[in-house]
């Protein structure tokens, strides 16, 4: 199967927080779950760079927006190689491939023979934060909600696309495919809003010079949504690889901030360029400290790479994926950071390695035999479970079922109490098939646990002296091969003794 996954592309006016790094971990974990599964998997994220708040963040900086966004991208490459992303492309909107492609696809959409696109003053209220308009009702006491900020009035004449006539052919959409949006409540929020119609939107800026002429009017450049959007579309076209339009229609990851351009306005784009609309949406919430969305502007941000010094790459992942669950809001405690490292990740899972690669060492001489017994868990059933799980994008629920198997593994060694049977000559054989039964669970378990530990899981699978093959279809019973020399493996995840990083 064809996989195309991307993240939002993330506007460089500063620099990541662990909100960016969030989405962008979510999103790996997803895609090299499906390349457990052997699928033809295309990943992408990047930046927003024609956004009129990095223009003014620039001139703060006696800046070219240009220079700016040269001198700052670097941070924001960095981030998807910091959390181990596997990112198959890097997107700038100002990639000259990117620009003529909008270009072409404002052109096609004005070329539609439906007169989509036709020029109007418009007037009203502008949030610079949000890079969007707002009508009176969505401010609260005049302010944007997201931002505290007080917005502009614009007033300019603009190019205009017309949504209105796009309500039927959306609701349309999501009549016909009930999973278009997930999850589910994030579903009926898009197809209420565009139920509720839809208005026109201006995709032009007379007064702006930053950002991708219009085509037929080259005075204007595009409104950033009409030029960002469109990201993953000319990826496809212009990123190094082959015949990469196979990989269209994607899926895309986004948070709730932006569900209404994603959700509405650019299936509509699509479908007035003709192009398929996106395969699926999937809008999670927000990452909130004390219930204020983590940002920059807010002052509350969390460097994801200071989280990553501390506790290594896989902690944060995990974290991720566990905190909160996938899909609704979190509150980010960062205590329970510290206290899910301790019971989690190194006692449940670091020392069931750790004993297990310790008593064969100490009891067989470091030589695993094929001894099946019953088995920790059902580890056929954890595969089908997960995979299920993953469909649905649940990334918390599939590290949940998986920790279940780690749990029960833990329970086995309570249970059988191999340091007994090792006392006894007549047990020797239910000894083996005890530590045989806990290796080939900790492999499938290992094997579950790469899309979410990605630098763990192999060294897992080594210090047992198993294959680092992390095919979906290892998450199996039996799968542990023979193996001598096995060691008892250093702790995979050793005391980190510094407070977290206050928020
Ligand atoms: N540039 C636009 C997106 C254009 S996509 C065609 C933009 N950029 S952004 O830098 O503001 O990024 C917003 C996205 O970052 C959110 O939709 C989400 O994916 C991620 N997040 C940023 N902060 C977040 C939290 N505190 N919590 C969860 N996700 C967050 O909007």
């Amino acid at each position: 199967m064809r996989f195309y996954l991307t993240t939002p592309i993330y506007y460089v006016n500063s620099t990541p927080t662990i909100g960016h790094a969030y989405t962008t971990i979510a999103a790996d974990i997803v895609v090299r779950h499906h390349r457990q599964r052997g699928d033809d998997t295309f990943f992408l994220t990047g930046v927003d760079e024609h956004a009129d708040k990095v223009a003014r963040v620039a001139a703060e900086q006696g800046l070219e927006p240009r220079a700016y966004a040269d001198r700052i991208v670097g941070v924001w490459q960095e981030l998807p190689r910091r959390v181990d992303a596997t990112n198959d492309f890097f997107i700038r909107t100002s990639d000259d491939g990117h620009k003529a492609f909008v270009q072409d696809f404002l052109q096609r959409i004005r070329d539609n023979g439906r007169d989509d696109i036709y020029q109007d003053v418009y007037a009203g209220f502008y949030c610079v934060g949000c890079e969007a308009f707002k009508t009176e009702e969505e401010l609260v006491d005049g302010k944007c909600p997201d931002h505290g900020t007080v917005p502009e009035w614009i007033e300019e004449k603009n190019w205009f696309f017309r949504l209105s006539a796009y309500q039927d052919r959306l609701l349309a959409i999501y009549d016909e495919q009930p999973d278009f949006v997930l999850p589910q409540f994030r579903y009926n929020e898009a197809r209420s809003f565009i139920a509720g119609g839809l208005r026109d939107f201006s995709i032009s800026r007379a007064t702006q010079t930053w950002g991708v002429p219009i085509p037929w009017d080259p005075d204007q450049v595009a409104y950033v949504w009409a030029d960002a959007l469109v990201n993953y579309l000319s990826a496809l076209r212009y990123a190094p690889g082959k015949d990469l339009e196979r990989f269209w229609p994607a899926v895309h990851f986004l948070a709730k901030d932006i569900l209404r351009f994603h959700c509405v306005y650019w299936p509509a784009l699509l479908l007035a360029a003709g192009f398929e609309p996106p395969r699926q949406l999937f809008v999670h919430g927000y990452l909130t400290v004390d219930q204020r969305k983590i940002s920059k502007s807010l002052g509350n941000a969390i460097d994801p790479l200071d989280l990553i010094d501390l506790y290594g790459v896989d902690a944060v992942r995990f974290w991720c994926a566990r905190q909160v669950s996938f899909g609704q809001d979190g509150n980010v405690a960062l205590d329970s950071f510290g206290e899910r490292y301790d019971a989690e990740l190194a006692n449940d899972l670091g020392n069931l390695v750790s004993r297990t690669t310790a008593m064969i060492a100490r009891y067989r001489g470091g030589r695993l035999t094929r001894s099946p017994g019953p088995g920790a868990f059902d580890a056929a059933s954890l595969r089908e479970t997960i995979v299920e799980q993953f469909d649905r994008y649940d990334i918390t629920g599939a590290l949940d079922s998986i920790w279940q198997a780690v749990r029960a593994l833990n329970q086995h060694v309570e249970a059988s109490a191999p340091w007994n049977l090792a006392k006894d000559e007549a047990r020797s054989a239910e000894l083996d098939a005890v530590l045989y039964d806990l290796a080939d669970g900790i492999v499938a378990v290992a094997v579950a646990l790469a899309p979410y530990l990605p630098e763990t899981a192999p060294r897992i699978l080594e210090a047992l002296g198993q294959p680092v093959d992390v095919a979906i279809d290892r998450v199996a019973p039996g799968v542990a091969v023979e193996a001598e020399g096995i060691e008892p493996a250093t702790p995979l995840f050793p005391r980190v003794d510094a407070a977290a990083p206050a928020a």
